[in-house]
């Protein structure tokens, strides 16, 4: 069978992971996919850098919406972040009947309802694993591993250029400016790095994780969102000396308030701030550029996903694991919205070679 056919919008950190990663691990990608994936044709502004990351074989225009065009395109992975061109793109691949994969959580967080809707009336999926937690599969543990549970709490470190930024000032009594510049040399922080270190990317995060928890439209505008450039070195140690670690987290919860005419009334919390967590804690524990989620649901109780949160292979692990899941929808059970977990037909001795 013609492998599914890939159309690569952004070829920078990411991208060139997905690249990579896809050529890499072929043939277990294969058969867990149950088909061939291949990415058939990259845009990017930079032709010239795509080609080098590429090379032969793979067509390279500077235009996204030729890749958007082209009839034989299966998939669209968006990797241009931000919410303008990027969001008109998504759309318009919507609109031309192909699959979406991004990593794009601003994109999601702000304009998610607008573009589900347009994927859910176009009959195809946008698929989102890369944009939380980076490699952790905390999307898919929501969605499927814990769908029995009723959520009640999720907190989690979700933005690894804070996390990272924290620890080293802790560790090495680094300067602030001086470890975010290393992060971003490691590709961990976004192009704007206010983004970061005013803790709207994990705000980001945390609206795309509490939609799916709670099961409430996507709503960043109504997140509680402070971040890390208030504290200083003399905060962190203060709160060691106390037995606490800093860490910036996202929170999002089931609460309890009442509504004007005093009677209870459900709601959900969303909310990023720098936070005391005892020092013997897990999630206290979570270094560099790390990040870890806890949720707790009712039936489970505390489930704990621990993972690299960001960076070039990490990310795209998530990716590629989203366009498995499409390719198998459209290859292994194309009746089941959700991929089964049925091992591929191949025996114990290929499985080992
Ligand atoms: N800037 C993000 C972070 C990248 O530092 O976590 C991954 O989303």
């Amino acid at each position: 069978m013609k492998p599914i056919q890939v159309g690569l919008l952004g070829i920078g950190t990411v991208g060139s992971g997905v690249f990579n990663v896809l050529h890499r691990n072929q043939e277990e990608i294969r058969r867990r996919a149950g088909r061939g994936i291949e990415i058939a044709m990259v845009a990017d502004l930079d032709v010239e850098r795509a080609r080098k990351v590429v090379g032969e074989g793979v067509q390279v225009v500077n235009d996204a919406r030729a890749v958007i065009a082209n009839p034989d395109i299966d998939i669209v992975i968006e990797l241009i972040g931000g919410y303008g061109v990027a969001k008109a793109l998504v759309l318009e691949a919507i609109a031309a009947g192909k699959h979406v994969v991004t990593a794009n959580k601003a994109l999601l967080a702000v304009h998610g309802t607008e573009i589900f809707a347009a994927a859910s009336a176009k009959g195809v999926m946008v698929a989102f694993e890369a944009a939380v937690a980076g490699g952790i599969p905390i999307i898919k543990a929501l969605r499927e591993g814990l769908t029995a549970n009723r959520i009640q709490w999720l907190a989690g470190i979700i933005n690894g250029t804070t996390n990272f930024i924290l620890s080293e000032m802790r560790d090495k009594g680094l300067d602030f400016a001086v470890v975010l510049k290393e992060a971003q040399r490691l590709g961990y922080a976004e192009a704007d790095p206010t983004f970061d270190i005013e803790g709207v990317d994990a705000a980001h995060k945390a609206t795309i994780m509490s939609a799916i928890a709670f099961g409430i439209p996507v709503q960043f505008d109504k997140a509680y969102v402070e971040g890390i450039t208030q504290l200083s070195a003399t905060d962190i140690k203060y709160a060691e000396q106390l037995g606490y670690r800093i860490k910036l987290l996202g929170i999002t919860k089931r609460v309890e308030r009442t509504d004007a005419t005093g009677k209870a009334v459900g709601g959900i919390e969303l909310r990023v701030h720098p936070s005391l967590v005892p020092a013997k804690r897990l999630i206290a524990n979570v270094e560099g550029a790390m990040n870890a989620v806890v949720v707790q649901g009712d039936a489970v109780g505390a489930t704990l996903y621990y993972g690299k949160g960001a960076g070039s292979e990490p990310t795209a692990s998530a990716v590629i694991a989203d366009l498995v899941d499409i390719t198998r929808l459209h290859t292994v059970d194309p009746l089941n919205r959700v991929p089964h977990l049925a091992f591929q037909p191949h025996t114990l001795d290929q499985a080992m070679s």
